[in-house]
């Protein structure tokens, strides 16, 4: 995954592995009440997705000393609340995409309906999964998700990305979008994981909270430079769409270059921030490298 050291490239490895192999355990199922919802379900969230919320999760937490067990419903419950937007943002209604993840979108592949009740179960289904494993901060963590998909996160985000469209927007309107729509996720994945471990008092939180924030920005505007610079089959997702429907984006803004600057100024606040985690801080830093290196 990552042009690392092999001991943290396995470790990020391991981690995406482990979370593959947790959301297949809520995801295939016999004998549910509707067979095509499940279907669609499952279809939804398994297959060839990055996984880097839930590698999030683990690494943030194991950075502050959680074990992977207390790790996995988190990370479980963070992707399906993603592959949920994922799913609603492709819809016909938001962004009308054919291609995800290098294969029919879930309103191709099945139909709008089965799309949006997946989405809508799979909301659930986080939650589910989350509260399914007893911890001293679920709360903390539940209420970190809501908020994070919601009114004031990446729902609100999509809300002002859909009203955007072929209107004027500047820098910092674009940056809240972004942070919103995209960031949000990421900054509740980190401190899901953080949870894992310790109180939000820890000042460890804040740090990653840094960390998480600037990531969760420089992640939307290199998809937004993606969707330009890279090519449909490598992507698994429609390139130059964006641009075709005159969608706000970094590199509609600023231009490639600047777009991957700011990226890259972006990473490096990323690292300054995680200095007072020290060694433990290392895998993640790998993985903010790779969000802003990545060819997919
Ligand atoms: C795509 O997210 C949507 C954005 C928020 C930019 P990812 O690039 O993480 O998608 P998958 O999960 O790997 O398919
Ligand atoms: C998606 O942003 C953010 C979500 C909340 C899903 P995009 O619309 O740019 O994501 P892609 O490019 O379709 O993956
Ligand atoms: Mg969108
Ligand atoms: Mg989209
Ligand atoms: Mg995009």
């Amino acid at each position: 995954m990552c042009v690392e050291t092999p001991r943290v490239e396995g470790a990020i490895d391991a981690v995406r592995a482990r979370s593959e192999h947790v959301l297949a355990g809520w995801l295939n199922r016999q004998g549910g009440t509707c067979v095509s919802l499940d279907d669609a379900i499952s279809y939804s969230v398994l297959g060839t997705g990055k996984r880097l919320r839930p590698v999030l999760v683990y690494l943030a937490g194991r950075a502050l000393g959680a074990d992977d067990d207390a790790l996995d419903a988190p990370a479980a419950a963070i992707e399906m609340i993603h592959a949920y937007s994922l799913v609603h943002d492709d819809l016909p209604a938001m962004d009308d995409d054919d291609l995800r993840r290098g294969r029919p979108t879930v309103h191709r592949a099945f139909d709008e309906p089965l799309a949006i009740l997946a989405g809508d179960a799979l909301q659930t289904l986080a939650f589910e999964a989350l509260a399914s494993r007893p911890h001293p901060r679920l709360g903390a963590m539940v209420t970190t998700l809501a908020r994070a998909a919601g009114r004031d996160g990446m729902a609100a985000g999509q809300a002002i990305d859909l009203g955007a469209v072929g209107a004027p927007m500047d820098l910092a309107a674009l940056q809240a979008m972004h942070q919103h729509k995209t960031g949000a996720l990421i900054r509740a994945a980190v401190r899901l994981g953080a949870l894992g471990a310790v109180d939000e008092s820890d000042p460890r939180v804040a740090a990653l909270d840094r960390y998480a924030s600037a990531m969760g920005l420089a992640f939307q505007i290199h998809d937004d430079v993606l969707d330009v610079t890279g090519d449909t089959q490598t992507l698994g997702k429609t390139s130059g769409a964006d641009a075709r429907r005159d969608k706000p984006t970094y590199p509609a803004l600023l231009g490639v270059a600047q777009a991957q600057n700011r990226a890259r100024d972006l990473l490096n606040d990323a690292l300054d921030s995680l200095e007072p985690l020290g060694e433990a801080s290392q895998p993640l830093a790998a993985l903010a490298r790779f969000m802003i290196d990545r060819d997919h």
